[in-house]
């Protein structure tokens, strides 16, 4: 189509309303910019509609159901634990409900306008708005690319959304299932591994390579591997799935385990093995902008792209697949458009895995603080130390801080336990910061909290931990 004298003129465009779009689109309202944000679905994105949030509500939800049904030894009889699965799902959906209202609020409150539409890239600076009635132009001063990313398909084993199963559908079934195979053992597999287990699935996790979460610290990694199989869940490793039959009543799986072709069976199969950027269908080639060769858009540290005025955030401009990376990197663009000196610097990112336990690491490892040339000191404080954790029953784990020998430079944490998707925040703060050891040390933590893990960890880097013998 040829742009027209009637297109609609805009300053910021942004494509896409999940955590990096609509984060991004507020920042440039609040600096001054006339922005209107087009997403073809709902508001918030995967991360509100279909994962962070759903997938939070269910696992927490099964953990209730699990300490319900294992409070005996603290003296806690429950007789008959009951789960009203639809009851469940409701109350998940009013969680997602409550929060997507929200970002429509927000939106709003900001003077953002919103459109439910698919956008077409025709050049350089102009798109066409496909909405339910008519098709739009706009042309934009810039626009932010923040369209996401959907779940991986094994070829071999393509979704039917009945019993080849990708997360979405995972959340939002009908009926526990009484058995369940979930293929990759990464972030998706285990968080909704364990909570259907704890909801009485048997689950069976086929992994790949030979590990849960390659590339996370093994000794993390251990402690909830040890855990999994209280919740029927079992982990077999370096099992490649191949294919799937869906002809009977369950779905056969079969997958090369260890050089042997083996056959699971089960009710569904949850395929979890990664992420595809949605890159390939916005006509991105119009506009001039290149993929690499994952589908991502390169960007440089601004988010821009090689098209000037262009801008790409969040799981379209690469790895890590993070809602939090999203909003950050949303933020940074939508200053560089209003002409401020913003960078990316993931440095202080957290990762956190909603296991059990749960398991969060930022900065850098031992063995990358070496490769960076840092001597680093690594302090671990363990969880059954901690008055607060053994109170909360629930004494698994460590807090490790790695930090360098001589300034004490806090450089990354690794916390397996109780609350680390909390407590990795005050090792962020403490990197982004520029914090040394002796910082968080000297800082009075409450008593009996879990951050005094933190704080014990710290002193360790020093030699002069209380309630561990020093190194
Ligand atoms: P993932 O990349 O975390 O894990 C995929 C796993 O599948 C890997 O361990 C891989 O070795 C394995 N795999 C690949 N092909 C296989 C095959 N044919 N047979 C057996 N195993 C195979 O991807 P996942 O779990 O799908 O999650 C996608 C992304 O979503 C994550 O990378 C993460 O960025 C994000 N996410 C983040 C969460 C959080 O922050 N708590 C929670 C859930 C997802």
């Amino acid at each position: 189509m040829v742009v027209g004298d009637f297109a609609t003129e805009v300053d910021v465009l942004v494509v896409g309303g999940g955590p990096g779009g609509y984060v991004a689109a507020i920042r440039a309202a609040q600096l001054g910019k006339k922005v209107t944000l087009v997403d073809k679905a709902d508001l918030g994105g995967v991360c509100l509609n279909r994962g962070c949030i759903p997938s939070k509500a269910l696992i927490h939800a099964a953990d209730e159901v699990d300490k319900m049904k294992n409070a005996s030894h603290m003296g806690i009889e429950v007789d008959g634990v009951q789960v009203n699965f639809t009851d469940m799902m409701k109350w998940k959906d009013s969680v997602v409900k409550k929060l997507t209202g929200g970002v429509g609020s927000l939106l709003k409150g900001n003077k953002v306008e919103t459109i439910q539409g698919e956008v077409y890239f025709t050049g350089e600076n102009t798109v066409k708005v496909a909405t339910e009635n008519n098709s739009t132009t706009y042309q934009f001063e810039d626009c932010i690319i923040a369209t996401g990313s959907r779940p991986t398909e094994i070829k071999s084993v393509p979704f039917d959304g009945k019993k080849v199963i990708s997360s979405t559908e995972a959340l939002s079934l009908e009926e526990i299932p009484d058995k369940l195979i979930v293929v990759g053992g990464g972030y998706i597999g285990l968080e909704l591994g364990t909570a259907y287990g704890k909801l009485g699935t048997d689950v069976t996790i086929l992994e790949g390579t030979d590990s849960l979460l390659p590339g996370v610290d093994p000794s993390m990694v251990r402690m909830v591997k040890r855990k999994l199989k209280k919740f029927g869940v079992q982990v077999v490793t370096k099992a490649m799935v191949q294919g799937a039959d869906t002809s009977g009543d369950e779905v056969k799986v079969t997958a090369e385990v260890k050089g042997e072709e083996k056959t699971y069976s089960a009710d569904k199969v949850l395929v979890a093995v990664g992420r595809t950027p949605n890159t390939d269908d916005l006509g991105l080639d119009q506009a001039g902008i290149e993929l690499d060769e994952h589908g991502f858009i390169p960007v440089d540290k601004q988010m821009k792209t090689k098209v000037g005025r262009i801008y790409a955030i969040g799981d379209v401009a690469g790895q890590p697949m993070l809602a939090h990376k999203a909003s950050y990197e949303g933020k940074v663009a939508a200053e560089a458009i209003a002409g401020e000196p913003s960078e990316v610097d993931y440095r202080a990112m957290p990762y956190v895995i909603f296991s059990d336990p749960e398991l969060a690491y930022t900065g850098l490892s031992e063995k990358e603080a070496k490769e960076e040339g840092y001597d680093p000191v690594v302090s671990r404080f363990s969880f059954a130390a901690n008055g607060r954790a053994l109170s909360l029953d629930a004494a698994d784990g460590f807090t490790q801080v790695i930090a360098d020998k001589e300034s004490k430079e806090i450089l990354g944490a690794q916390i397996v336990g109780p609350g680390a998707a909390t407590l990795i925040a005050e090792v962020v703060l403490a990197i982004e910061m520029g914090a040394n050891a002796e910082d968080i040390a000297l800082t009075i933590h409450a008593h009996p909290s879990l951050p005094e893990t933190v704080m014990e960890a710290a002193e360790g880097v020093m030699g002069n931990s209380v309630h561990m013998v020093n190194k």
